[in-house]
């Protein structure tokens, strides 16, 4: 058929939502559209297999556990296993427990791997019915300030779709298109580099007792747990390093200098890459019926996991503020959508800018100098010493610092 009858082959098809992203943001988004009873269309880029495989994130915070209890999809979505609520800060070799959990009532956090998560949301939209479509491409954004977008993209054998809608989730990731098909000077971004390089090292090795964060001379290290025989290894490194520098002899023996483990078992690597830590943030999180959700409108420094707990948090605020608009029309939360996302975005920017800085300046004070150095080893010895700092800390970790819980949706 030639491409111009292909390119009419298809009428326009109708739906409320159309999600841009199968990640953890958008299939959050999939999943809490459909439990509301609001039709979605969901729009991936990539296959199925690409989606499932990708390894990021590990741990679902309290906060975002009870959010999916709230739901009553926790125990659908949330693999893993319950998180013991210790981390261990090793400081020059020192081992010190630290609570992240703050003793209130409910289900609590779990290391569940960011995939084993992305897969099983995506297995609970399809098994009721959900519309995702995997291999879409040229996906573009059209009249998204009018009553009814549209949504134009190709199928895995070239066919161009038309979709129209009521509101647009744009849950593509810091490289999607939906950030950036807002027009020029309408978002305002806030950008820091932490002028700090991790390599990140997944292997096949047995995972630490608690997850370990180290702080030596030689610069900051990390051990989580990724599985019962899988763990992933972080390595402050130079921002502009290469993986190729890092050959497996050099990453155990650092690893193991830095952790102070000189018996540290080692295994097969089976992913290696270096990122800058840097943070992100757009301000507003929406622009007409398009809302931006997870890491399409922020990127945090990894460093107290909140980067997919972010994401679950926007997903939950804009799903109800759609199920609010869609069955009971009070567009209230839809139009302070992007205010309470960015209210605990800069919550989180703030602890995890804190924590990065704690954890990389009472090291190697070359990176950061003598003053700073001198700073971050006082917070670690309130953070050790102190009831009301370990408290906030604790709080902080588990993503209930407002107080607020989910709530079952109405
Ligand atoms: N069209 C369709 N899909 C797209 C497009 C596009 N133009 N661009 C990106 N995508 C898809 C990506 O393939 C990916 O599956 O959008 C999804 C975005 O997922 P994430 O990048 O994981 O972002 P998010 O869902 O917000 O989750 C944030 O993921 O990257 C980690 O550290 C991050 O833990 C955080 C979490």
């Amino acid at each position: 058929m030639a491409d111009s009858t292909r390119e009419l082959s298809q009428a326009p098809e109708s739906t409320t939502v159309v999600v841009i992203g199968a990640g953890p943001a958008g299939m959050t988004v999939a999943n809490l559209l459909q439990r509301s009873g609001v039709d979605c269309v969901v729009l991936e880029r990539r296959t199925r297999e690409y989606v499932a495989q990708r390894q990021r994130a590990g741990i679902v915070e309290t906060r975002a556990v009870r959010m999916f209890d709230s739901w009553g999809l926790a125990d659908r979505v949330l693999g893993g296993v319950p998180h013991q609520g210790i981390l261990e800060l090793r400081v020059d070799g020192e081992p010190h427990l630290v609570s992240d959990y703050d003793g209130s009532e409910g289900p609590t956090a779990r290391l569940c791997p960011q995939q084993m998560l992305v897969q099983k949301l995506t297995a609970e939209y399809l098994v009721n019915g959900g519309d995702l479509r995997f291999e879409a491409a040229d996906v573009t954004l059209h009249d998204v300030t009018g009553d009814r977008p549209t949504v134009r993209y190709r199928t895995a054998d070239g066919e161009l779709r038309t979709l129209t809608c009521e509101f647009v989730a744009g849950c593509d990731g810091d490289h999607g298109i939906s950030r950036t098909s807002v027009p020029d000077g309408t978002l305002t971004p806030y950008a820091f580099d932490h002028g700090i390089g991790w390599l990140t090292v997944l292997a096949d090795a047995p995972p630490p007792a608690h997850p370990l964060l180290a702080v030596s001379p030689q610069g900051f290290a990390a051990h989580f747990p990724r599985g019962p025989y899988t763990s992933r290894y972080y390595l402050q490194c130079p921002p502009d390093d290469h993986p190729d520098a890092w050959p497996d002899d050099r990453v155990w023996d650092a690893l193991r200098t830095r952790l102070g483990d000189p018996a540290l078992v080692s295994g097969p690597i089976t992913d290696r890459e270096i990122f800058r830590l840097r943070s992100l943030v757009h301000d507003p999180m929406q622009y007409g019926r398009l809302y931006l959700v997870g890491d399409a409108a922020h990127i945090v420094s990894p460093m107290g996991g909140k980067g997919m707990n972010l994401a679950l948090y926007d997903a939950d605020l804009f799903a109800r503020a759609v199920r609010d608009s869609v069955h009971d029309q009070d567009d209230t939360a839809l139009r302070t959508y992007s205010e309470r996302c960015l209210r605990r975005v800069w919550n989180d920017q703030e602890f995890s800018h804190w924590m990065t800085g704690m954890l990389h300046d009472a090291g190697d004070a070359t990176n950061s100098g003598p003053f700073r150095r001198g700073l971050a080893r006082a917070r670690l010895d309130r953070l050790f010493t102190a009831p009301g700092a370990a408290r906030a800390f604790s709080e902080l970790m588990t993503g209930l610092e407002f107080g607020e819980s989910a709530g079952p949706p109405r």
